[in-house]
């Protein structure tokens, strides 16, 4: 499989993580919040990755420039969530432009005719407009002859994205679809917020599906939701329920808004919790799985998981600390550069999850 990208090597540098587990503190809590849990998955085959595009923009903002600006903390972005630098997208980008350029990378990459592509799924919860869907906009950009329509589940965008264009594909309604992650998370973040804005970034992401034998595609996969956790992170105002005034706007109330420590404590519940089901489900092991993608929040996060599900580093695939939280793009831009490093074959069980706002979790074992 080809693919092509621009993500910049990675630097070295001396990061020292509080790792959770050796926190003596947290040891000793127990998970303090309910949240919703899910038992549901589903299997759908027939279903094959043809090839991955991704785009991240030219622009590096790193931790230093966030902390001389707006007076961070020195050191606690890398500290407390593993990431260095992010991108931010240019003035005149917006997140179909983004997407746009991760698609002509797919396309290319697999080295089909546009015309050929009949589905135009996009994946964002920072589209370019409240109406018409970005996916509209990358379609009339594109010239395609497609079905196009965003799926708003935040940084489980792509999760949720991906499993819909299977449907399609594994019915035969669709020949070819394109399964798309984007975010310009640098326009709704409060610049000035520690607790928000160091952790995210822009980027876009792109996968061709089209049919595969019966033994490719989700071997087992789960969507799940808990609405009751929805403020947890959240844009409270801009949408009809509190629609915008001058005064929201000059109180910041337009910006997202998250409580990070609830979210981080739902994180590694959710996180842990779906994988070991959907191996169970599925009936494999973490020695049987050649690659694990998760959202790229906050390497604490991941390092949670792999400590609980007894996951190697080898077998997890991290890029967060140069781009970020880059929302739907995470997954699909972090797919784009481990298939780039060939870590990815025909064959492969590749287990990603993501999770966000909603709140939303998508995690699929996926036989490449
Ligand atoms: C924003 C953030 C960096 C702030 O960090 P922080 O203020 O240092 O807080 P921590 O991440 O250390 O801890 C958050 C809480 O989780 C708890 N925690 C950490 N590891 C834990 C574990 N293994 N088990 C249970 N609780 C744990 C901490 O004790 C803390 O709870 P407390 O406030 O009751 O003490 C961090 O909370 C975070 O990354 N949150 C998630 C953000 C995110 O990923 N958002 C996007 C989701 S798509």
């Amino acid at each position: 499989m080809n693919s092509q990208n621009p993500v910049a090597p990675a630097k070295t540098g001396d990061l020292v993580l509080e790792r959770i587990e050796s926190n003596p503190k947290v040891q000793a809590q127990a998970p303090r919040l309910m949240f919703r849990k899910s038992n549901r998955t589903n299997t759908l085959t027939g279903v094959a990755v043809t090839s991955i595009g991704a785009y991240v923009p030219d622009r590096i903002v790193t931790n230093a420039e966030l902390e001389n600006r707006y007076g961070f903390e020195p050191g606690w972005v890398e500290k407390r969530t593993g990431i260095k630098e992010r991108r931010y997208a240019a003035d005149d980008e917006g997140t179909s432009d983004l997407a746009v350029k991760a698609a002509r990378r797919a396309i290319a990459a697999a080295g089909v005719d546009p015309a050929e592509i009949d589905l135009v799924l996009v994946g964002t919860f920072t589209p370019d407009y409240t109406c018409p869907s970005t996916a509209c906009l990358v379609q009339n950009k594109l010239g395609l002859d497609a079905a196009a329509v965003d799926l708003q589940a935040a940084c489980s965008g792509f999760m949720y994205a991906l499993a819909t264009g299977a449907q399609f594909i594994a019915t035969g309604n669709s020949k070819r679809a394109l399964v798309i992650g984007a975010d310009i998370n640098s326009r709704i973040v409060e610049p000035s917020d520690q607790g928000t804005a160091p952790l995210f970034g822009d980027a876009a992401g792109a996968v061709l599906l089209e049919a595969g034998s019966s033994n490719q595609g989700l071997l087992c996969y789960q969507l799940g939701a808990d609405g009751a956790g929805g403020s947890m992170l959240d844009r409270p105002v801009g949408g009809t329920a509190r629609p915008l005034t001058a005064d929201l706007i000059t109180s910041g109330q337009h910006y997202l808004k998250m409580d990070g420590r609830n979210v981080f404590k739902w994180a590694i519940q959710v996180v842990t919790e779906t994988i070991q089901l959907i191996l169970d489900r599925a009936g494999v092991g973490v020695d049987d799985v050649k690659l694990f993608v998760l959202h790229q929040a906050n390497i604490r996060i991941i390092d949670h998981a792999m400590s609980v599900l007894g996951i190697p580093a080898h077998k997890v695939f991290n890029n967060l600390e140069r781009v970020g939280n880059t929302s739907a793009a995470s997954i699909p831009v972090a797919l784009e550069e481990a298939n780039r490093q060939g870590k990815l074959e025909s064959g492969d069980l590749v287990l990603m999850c993501g999770f966000g706002a909603g709140l939303t979790w998508g995690t699929g074992l996926f036989r490449w």
